[in-house]
Order: structure tokens, then sequence, then C-alpha cells
């Protein structure tokens, strides 16, 4: 019944052709109504009869063996039912996808903060009480908690194009500088949350999670059962930004306690249990070597970098994974080096890779622009490749050079002025930009549309994470079928229905987008069919169908429910070409000189990303990421205990992500919109990530051209500054 469909040429493009107008309109979210009334339920809202309330202990060592969990130490509180060690809850949420997540042993300890225990009580009180007071004893080992001086560390090969040491060697400018940036963590607003129900055999577990159809599989993986004794429900999620791609322990806890107690189990994280357990993006150090010929062409590059990761995780923070394709040069360098430390485990927070890969190397690029006396937009514009320069492939559409051209136009960039000269009282000014580069990628997804009448309902257990799927999917049926979107229903989170992409790495729009509309296309064909026309023929709108010489009201031509079901494959596009979102960003800073405090004045990102579904919604996509951007130069800093590797900055007052008051009021989103005909069936490449990638490094090159001092250890904070 399921139609599979992979890409291997371009796409024509239908949804240019139905003329209705729908996709693409800055739609509202159906969803919005019910999250600003409070009538969407995330999670911990959901109220059940007979529920436990589970609170998971946490290690206070960094590295060890558990040798006693002293059960008398709570046997005074109220309504304890069980302290449940299972080591299949100890599983590390980094990257679960499809269960690929190592199990730790049960009695060991690898990280401070690492869940080892769940406490059951009755009352969430009761169970918090005892979750602090029971008394483990343990044996502890030695741990290394940063990256500086653990022994352990994995190189991997180079991966390289042409020969960067003989271009490094000849080119007759260079820039060769370290950087760093910390620790991230994604800090969705909505803390990770479980509920779990055992009945008969199979579990029914409420979670706050990305990607459903891969978390059906690494629970049933997790309790040693079949997936389709699995089912998982997130309707509403607050945001992830990566930390809910994977199963988390509270989830795995929760099926683990109910199964046992024979009673729905639920475990609602505290923030600070959020930043001790779930994951982080690595810490990352940098070298960046960039060498050019004095007239400004660009010869050799390499982006070697340093992240870290429990023992045995199989992530690795993407540094370089921009830097390969941005620039040309006759030779290219990437070498990643893993630190084994006991830490929180790292995994993808947004953009993982650009986000912080290119604060290092778009700024490189700010400074070799001033070591050639070229401007940093001419300079970026000299120096586009034709090809992929690792591996040849052809860009199938690159935005970037209008993106760069039309945002130096559109922000002034001309009037900027010569580094260190512009002032206004205490305040120094700078402006910078950065080119922004995200690949847009396809994960395989199915959804099914079902068409009665001129009412369409779009089912998928694809995730909206606060992101508009909801309301894109509705556009993209809408679109298809001639109808009002309002007269679309979009049922998500439910692994019952379809298995789609989930939402993570920018590629739901794409995946799960692509799904729906191959689903309602071949319920288009099948108007064709029942009305004696040719699908070219075939014009639906305003819940009509004409075709031929034949005009018919869907409520008679669609009398009887149609359905249908399609999936895309997955895939980085279609082989022959590389598919990317492409941008530029520019900001502008004021630097006080007395306490180096920065504030951004304004800010532009111009981005090219494919076919735009809803421009309100990318909208908020990309300031959302730019915000991002503003985080990672400014303020956002994970930092641990150096003894234990304890996470310090555990809670939004410490680990400060953007507030209105960070936040220029004057931030502009410009799109350019093209037509990606190799990426997929509607042309779209991803959103989400795009708007972070590069927007820090404009905000970190602005500083520098504000007060002529470059820095080099990220975030920008005030003693760095001045
Ligand atoms: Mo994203 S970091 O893949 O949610």
């Amino acid at each position: 019944m399921t139609d599979t469909f992979t890409m291997d040429s371009p796409q024509p493009r239908l949804l240019d052709q139905t003329g209705q107008g729908v996709v693409g309109t800055p739609m509202n979210r159906p969803d919005g109504p019910h999250k600003v009334s409070g009538r969407a339920s995330y999670t911990a809202d959901t109220v059940m009869d007979n529920v436990l309330h589970g609170v998971l202990v946490r290690a206070t060592i960094a590295r060890g063996k558990i040798t006693g969990i002293d059960r008398d130490s709570i046997r005074s509180i109220q309504g304890v039912i069980d302290v449940i060690t299972d080591q299949r809850m100890i599983r590390n949420p980094a990257q679960g996808m499809a269960g690929e997540a190592p199990v730790q042993p049960g009695d060991a300890v690898y990280y401070h903060g690492q869940p080892i225990a769940l406490v059951v009580a009755e009352t969430f009180e009761g169970a918090r009480d005892a979750a602090q007071r029971l008394n483990i004893r343990y044996e502890t080992e030695k741990a290394y908690v940063t990256p500086e001086g653990t022994p352990d560390r994995e190189v991997a090969d180079p991966e390289t194009a042409g020969d960067f040491d003989a271009a490094w060697k000849a080119a007759e400018v260079r820039v060769d500088q370290k950087y760093t940036t910390p620790s991230h963590a994604a800090a969705a607003m909505e803390p990770h949350a479980a509920i779990a129900d055992w009945k008969d055999g199979s579990v029914t577990l409420r979670s706050s999670l990305q990607m459903i159809r891969f978390n059906k599989k690494e629970l049933a993986d997790t309790l040693g059962i079949e997936p389709a004794q699995v089912r998982i429900l997130a309707p509403f999620v607050g945001g992830g930004f990566g930390s809910k791609l994977g199963l988390g322990p509270e989830a795995a806890a929760a099926a683990i306690a109910s199964q046992k107690l024979g009673r729905p189990v639920r475990v609602v994280m505290t923030r600070q249990t959020v930043f001790d357990c779930v994951l982080r993006r690595s810490e990352t150090a940098q070298r960046v070597r960039i060498g050019a010929t004095q007239d400004g062409r660009i010869t050799a590059i390499s982006h070697d970098d340093t992240v870290s990761n429990l023992d045995g995780e199989g992530f690795s923070e993407p540094v370089s994974q921009a830097s390969q394709f941005l620039y040309g040069a006759d030779g290219l360098s990437f070498t990643q080096t893993v630190a084994r430390i006991a830490a929180t485990p790292a995994g993808s927070v947004r953009a993982p890779g650009e986000a912080v890969g290119m604060l290092g190397f778009e700024s490189a690029m700010d400074e070799l622009a001033d070591s050639l006396g070229i401007d940093p937009v001419e300079l970026r514009l000299r120096n586009l490749p034709d090809t992929h320069p690792m591996d040849g492939r052809e860009f199938s559409v690159r935005g970037l050079a209008d993106c760069l051209r039309e945002g130096a136009e559109q922000f002034g960039w001309a009037q900027r002025g010569t580094a260190g000269t512009r002032r206004e009282g205490d305040w120094l000014i700078g402006m910078g930009m950065a080119s922004a580069a995200r690949s847009s990628m396809l994960v395989k997804s199915a959804a099914r549309v079902r068409l009665t009448g001129d009412r369409a309902v779009v089912e998928t257990d694809m995730t909206d994470i606060g992101t508009g799927t909801y309301a894109i999917l509705a556009q993209i049926a809408a679109e298809m079928l001639g109808l009002s979107p309002d007269n679309v229903e979009v049922r998500l989170g439910n692994s019952d229905l379809p298995g789609a992409s989930g939402s993570g790495g920018s590629f739901g729009a794409n995946s799960a987008g692509s799904a729906t509309f191959l689903a309602a296309r071949k319920i288009r064909a099948r108007l064709a069919e029942q009305l004696g026309c040719s699908e070219d023929d075939l014009t639906l709108q305003g819940g009509r169908a004409r075709g031929g010489n034949r005009e018919m009201a869907l409520t008679d031509l669609a009398r009887d429910e149609m359905q249908a079901e399609a999936t895309i494959e997955s895939g980085m596009t279609a082989k022959s070409h590389f598919s990317s979102g492409f941008g530029a960003h520019f900001a502008e800073v004021a630097v006080n000189e007395w306490t180096g405090e920065v504030r951004v004045r304004r800010m532009l990102g111009v981005m090219s990303m494919g076919r735009i579904l809803n421009e309100k919604t990318a909208r908020s996509q990309a300031l959302g990421g730019m915000i991002w951007g503003i985080g990672a130069a400014l303020t956002e800093d994970m930092q641990s205990d150096r003894r234990d590797g304890h996470v310090v900055t555990r809670d939004l007052a410490n680990y400060h992500v953007p507030s209105h008051a960070d936040v220029p009021g004057d931030m502009q989103v410009l799109f350019l919109e093209e037509r990606d005909d190799w990426a997929n069936p509607i042309q779209t490449k991803g959103i989400g990530e795009l708007g972070i990638s590069g927007a820090g490094a404009a905000v970190l090159n602005a500083i520098a051209h504000a007060t002529g001092k470059r820095i080099y250890d990220f975030p920008a904070l005030p003693d760095r500054v001045i």
C-alpha cells in the first residue's frame, strides 16, 4: 500500500503548479491557540490514575563502582515503594538512534550525575526526598573530567583533498590560529519527562522525544521486547535541540519501573537533572590554518579539532563539517581527535558541527581578510569552489554569493570603515559578517493522507518540537488537494502512525514534508482517474476538481474516504549533487571600552534554503538560530568542576541563553528563495540549523572590528573582551 520513492533525478516542481498559493504563506500554527491557552498537553501535564512517581538517583563521583545501596537510609520516608537499580536504565541517551547507544553496566559510574537508580514513591515529594537521602557507597577510581590531560585519545585519519602540506608551505599569506569553545546545553524549555504504563504485555510511553520511530526501537531494545509491544506518544514537545533525539534515562527508567510494579510511573526531570545527565555539546579546541596568495586566492585549508565524549560513545561533534565545502583550495586537511573523559555524554545539540566549528573557521577567514587587506565579503566571493572541494560533487544550487552580496547591500556594509575607529561615548562600534552553511538531509519517512469530501487528515509519527510541523504538513496537503488548510487535520507524535524521520538535523520538513507530498500526490492521481482526466490536466482548487471538460466538488468526487501512504527514502539528496543551505550573517555591535560588555545592536541573516513552506515558521526558525548564535558568541558557557566534573552551571541563571535584553530589536531575516530540485520532491532544504551556523562568528568578527582586538576563547565574556 505504501509507495517508496528514492531520489535519483531532479524533481518536477509540482508545488509551483498547483495554483493554491497555500504553501509558502505565513500561516499561523494550528497548534498555537492550544499552546497559549494551556490546552496543549505536554508529557508532564498528563493526569493519570494510580500513577507512581519516580526520581532518578544520580552518581556523586566521577568514576568508579557502586559497592552498596543502603535502603535502610530511606526506610522512614513515607510512601516509598521501591528503589530500582537495573542496568538497562543506565543506557546513555547521547546518540541512541535505533538502539546503538551503549548500555553501561549497572554497578559502574562513568560520570558525575549519571543515573544509577530510580526511587519510586506514592508522591513526587516522597520520591525526591528519598532520592536525595539514599545512601550510596562507592569505590572511586581516577577520572579525567576535562580533555586536557586525559591519556585516552583517539585520533581519526585525516580527511584530505589535494596536498595541504605543500599548499600551506607555498602560501604567501597564512593564518594559523587556535580557538576554544565550551560545552553547550540544549536547554529546551520543557525539561525531559516520561510516563510509562504497562498493560497486557505492552507499554505505552508518553515522553518528550524528537524521533519516535527510532525511540520506539530504542525502548524495545532497552527492555528486550519487540517494537510491536511499544507505543510512544509525543503530540507536543517543548523544544529538543538534539537533547531529545534519543531515548533518555527517564523514559527507560519509567518503563522498567512500570513493568516491575504494575502501575503507571512518571519520571520528570528537574532543570538541574537535565543539565547533569542529558547530553551536552562537546567543548572544542580548534586549530584553523588558511593559506592564500597575496591577491586573495585561498590555496590551503586545514581545520583540526579536539572534542570529547564518554568512552564507547559513537558520536563526535563534526566540527569541520562546513569548512570542508564552503571555500575551495589546492589542499585541504581535517583531523579530529576525541578525548575520552568522565563527563555528561556529548551528543548533537542544534547544528552539531557548524554551530561551533564556524565560530573558529569564519573568525579565521575574517583574520585572513584583515591580513590581506581585502574586504571579508569580497574574500569569500573570490573563493567559492566550482564543485564540492572534498569529493567533486556538483552543488545542487548554491545561493551563497547572492546572500553575501544582498546582505552587504541591505546591511550598509560599505559604511563599515576601518577597525577600531568608530565610537559613541564609551562604546566602540563595529560590524562583522560570516558565511552560513548547513548541509541538507533527507531521512526515510512515511506519511498517510486521507481525503473524505473536502476534508483531509495527515497522519505520521513525525513530531512538532515547536518548529511548525503541524502548520507545514497541513499546508502541503492543502496545496496538493485544493483545500483550505483549515480543512486539513494533522495528527503527529503517535507511534501507531506511519513512521517518519522525526525532528532533527533540520531534516524534518524535507523528509516528513516529502512523504506527505507523495501521499497526497497519490490521492491526486486517484482523483484524476475518477474524474477521467490525466494527472497533468487535473486542477484542484477551493474544494473542486477540474480536468478534461469536467468539474466536480470534492464532496461528490471523494464521498468515500480515499487513503494513500507513501515513503521517501533516506539519502543526502541525490548522489550526484550536494545540497546545502547557505547564507550570510551580518552583525553590528557596541563594546563598552571600560566593562567589556558587548551589545548586539542589529543583525541581518540572508538565507537561501530552498523552498520556504511557511514564511512565518521559517522566519521564526531563522531568528531562533541567530539568537543561538548570539548565545554562542557572548553568553553560553557550560562549566564543570575540575575536580569531579560535576556541572556547575546547571540552571538558566548560571547558563545564560540570550534573553530579550540580549537580542536587538533590529533583527532581520531575508530569504532568497530558491528551488533545490536535487534535494527532495518539494525542493526544500533544512532551515532550523542554518540560522545558527555562522551567526556567532558574525558577532565575534564585529567585536574584533569594534575593538581592533581578536578573541580566541569563546564566548566573548567581558573579561576576555577588555
Ligand atoms: Mo538536532 S541537534 O539534530 O535536534
